[in-house]
């Protein structure tokens, strides 16, 4: 995770984000306190980033690459006001002994757009990163990569729709998909976790499964509920200052996978 020391909203480069509306930077550092703290007690171990003044969006973790194993990546970013995060990230995988570590070539916003399912990686394309990228991450993290189509500007990463709950399960918001993607959805995930239109717009699918606990925004009030009946302990935390941003739970978390 990295702290949203150097955190606002100065640029727009999503329909979330209004440069002229303020942001409670005290509220931001709060609430991401919050999330920390709740990781910690679930047992969970959270490494911290330093932010780097002028890069406003850098608290967006999972934007900063890919870590499975003993491989990396760090990020190439779409939009040039984000740009200099991927080297950031580079030099913290670096400095913290990440083996098997590149630089994507081709745009790719990390887990914001490659999200693990078991062994196959589903990979989010159309606002941000790039098919080429798809099969950049699947050659040097050699596993499979199923591409999926974004086309809700306001749904611009993959894992503002689609949430990873265990190996085999997830929970997602279908109209975000292209049709096409949506049958690969249902055909690979005949049980997932359909969210409602309210659940999407609060961006509750921008979440952190361990495969029990599900770290998610509170404001997703029918996916907590079905969690709960599908056997998952939803864990509600207040995300709206960096919402402000166009991120939640998810986006502020890079996860580590073995
Ligand atoms: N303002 C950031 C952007 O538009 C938000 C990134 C959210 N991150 C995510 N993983 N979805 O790039």
């Amino acid at each position: 995770m990295c702290r949203p020391d150097y955190f606002e909203v100065t640029y727009s480069i999503n329909p979330w984000m209004d440069p002229t509306e303020p942001v409670d930077r005290s509220l931001a550092l709060l609430q991401w306190e919050t999330l920390r703290a709740t990781y910690e007690e679930y047992g969970h171990k959270v490494d911290v980033v330093p932010g780097v003044p002028g890069l406003p969006d850098m608290v967006f973790a999972a934007n900063g690459g890919l870590i499975i194993g003993d491989r990396a990546m760090s990020a190439k970013f779409t939009h040039p006001e984000r740009a200099a995060e991927g080297p950031a990230y580079h030099r913290w995988f670096a400095q913290h002994g990440l083996a098997g570590l590149v630089d994507a070539k081709e745009v790719n916003e990390g887990e914001g757009d490659f999200l693990l399912v078991g062994d196959r990686m589903l990979a989010g394309m159309g606002f941000r990163s790039s098919l080429a990228a798809h099969q950049e991450v699947a050659q040097h993290f050699s596993r499979p990569v199923v591409s999926l189509e974004l086309v809700d500007p306001r749904f611009y990463h993959l894992d503002t729709v689609l949430l990873p709950l265990d190996d085999t399960t997830i929970a997602y918001f279908p109209p975000a998909f292209s049709p096409a993607s949506q049958a690969v959805l249902t055909e690979l995930y005949p049980d997932a976790i359909v969210a409602t239109d309210a659940d999407a717009e609060v961006l509750g699918l921008n979440g952190v499964s361990d495969g029990f606990n599900v770290f998610l925004s509170d404001k997703a009030t029918t996916l907590i509920e079905s969690l709960r009946t599908r056997g998952y302990n939803p864990v509600g935390i207040d995300m709206s200052e960096l919402l402000k941003a166009g991120g939640s739970v998810k986006c502020c978390t890079l996860e580590v996978h073995e």
